[in-house]
């Protein structure tokens, strides 16, 4: 038998001495105090308060001593261990504060900021103005017609019963090209599609035709030298002034508002036997005619283009049998409609590009 291992005395375990013990503390406190971020603190807390942590293992000598050694080791070593505890999570709470402060600063959003994001476009108004006037024809069945800008004299006056001599040819300020031999124009009117649409197909002809037209006028608040207009041409067998006269009230009714109708005025078109200037029922006083009304200016009314029952002449001239068909026509200024739509008293923020404009009819892409 051997004798008990003089060597080793349990209650002499150095790990578990006072002084190895409260070195392992300030060693643990000194660390946690010195860590200067949570992933610091996540090191010292391995280091020092981890499994391996010098008080772990001190720990684990403890189950080896003599009752009463192993009593006073266990409360020294769990004191210990408490403390360093403590002092990990007063740390912990000081550290995760200060990140929380500097994530709020660091992410703080200057709203005030320029920015550095594009304005993405917007349709232009009279596009969709013009879509909407097409759509509105298209579920009528009627059909939308194109034609050029560039156009040929012909066809924007003399087919369209606009001789040479005609007093009517020098109203329209017209833009010539060159040379002037050519005689092509910038189309002044949007009439001259009444003329390709009958050269180019028979009756019955319902079309609609929304574009371009240019005229010398002076750019001011009420003219520019190119604005937009809308045509309308119906050649049928039959077909009357009272049709011209309901379509015109349903093209009101819609663009401007149910129960917003028209009434013709007597005037002189070329093109067209008997002549109207077609007015539309003030859609904000409807019709009252208070002086109050900025839109119509008390009228009652707003002038918004010509019409007429297309003349023979100009059947003939496009190649129309005028004994077996007749027709109405008429066209308006589109961008007229918008300005009295949205009450706009200058035209030209109409024709200045800028986005702005645009985006506050809001249309924007
Ligand atoms: N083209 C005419 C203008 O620009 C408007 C017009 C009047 C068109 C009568 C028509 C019409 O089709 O029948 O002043």
């Amino acid at each position: 038998m051997s004798g008990p291992n003089s060597s080793f005395d349990p209650v002499e375990v150095a790990a578990l001495s006072e002084e190895e013990v409260s070195r392992a503390v300030d060693a643990a406190t000194a660390a946690f105090a010195a860590a200067a971020t949570l992933e610091e603190l996540k090191q010292a807390r391995i280091d020092h308060a981890g499994d391996r942590s010098a008080l772990a293992l001190a720990n684990r000598e403890i189950g080896a001593l003599p009752p009463q050694a192993r009593k006073d080791a266990g409360q020294r070593v769990g004191r210990a261990r408490g403390q360093v505890n403590q002092a990990l999570a007063a740390r912990q709470e000081v550290l995760e504060a200060e990140h929380e402060e500097r994530m709020l600063a660091e992410e703080t959003v200057d709203v005030t900021l320029p920015t550095t994001r594009r304005p993405r476009g917007a349709r232009h108004p009279i596009t969709l103005q013009s879509e909407l006037i097409a759509d509105i024809f298209v579920a009528m069945g009627w059909e939308i017609a194109e034609g050029p800008v560039v156009e040929a004299e012909w066809l924007n006056f003399d087919a369209l019963n606009l001789g040479p001599d005609h007093p009517a040819r020098t109203m329209q300020d017209t833009f010539w090209t060159e040379p002037a031999d050519r005689h092509v124009v910038l189309r002044t009117q949007t009439s001259p599609v009444q003329a390709r649409t009958m050269l180019t197909r028979q009756p019955p002809i319902y079309v609609a035709c929304p574009g371009r037209v240019f005229r010398t006028d002076e750019y001011d608040a009420t003219h520019s030298p190119m604005f937009h207009q809308v045509e309308g041409l119906v050649v049928d067998e039959g077909i009357s002034m009272a049709h011209l006269k309901g379509s015109l009230d349903h093209l009101a009714a819609r663009l401007f508002g149910e129960g917003i109708d028209t009434r013709f005025r007597p005037s002189y078109f070329p093109f067209t036997e008997p002549s109207a200037e077609v007015d539309v029922r003030c859609f904000v006083c409807r019709g009252v005619g208070s002086d109050a009304c900025r839109t119509c200016r008390g009228e009652g009314w707003i002038e918004w283009g010509g019409c007429g029952v297309v003349n023979p002449r100009v059947l003939t001239a496009c190649g129309v049998d005028p004994e077996r068909y007749s027709g109405f026509a008429f066209g308006m200024g589109i961008d007229r409609s918008f300005m009295f739509r949205h009450g706009l008293e200058d035209l030209r923020p109409l024709f200045e590009g800028d986005v702005r404009f645009s985006a506050a009819f809001g249309t924007e892409i």
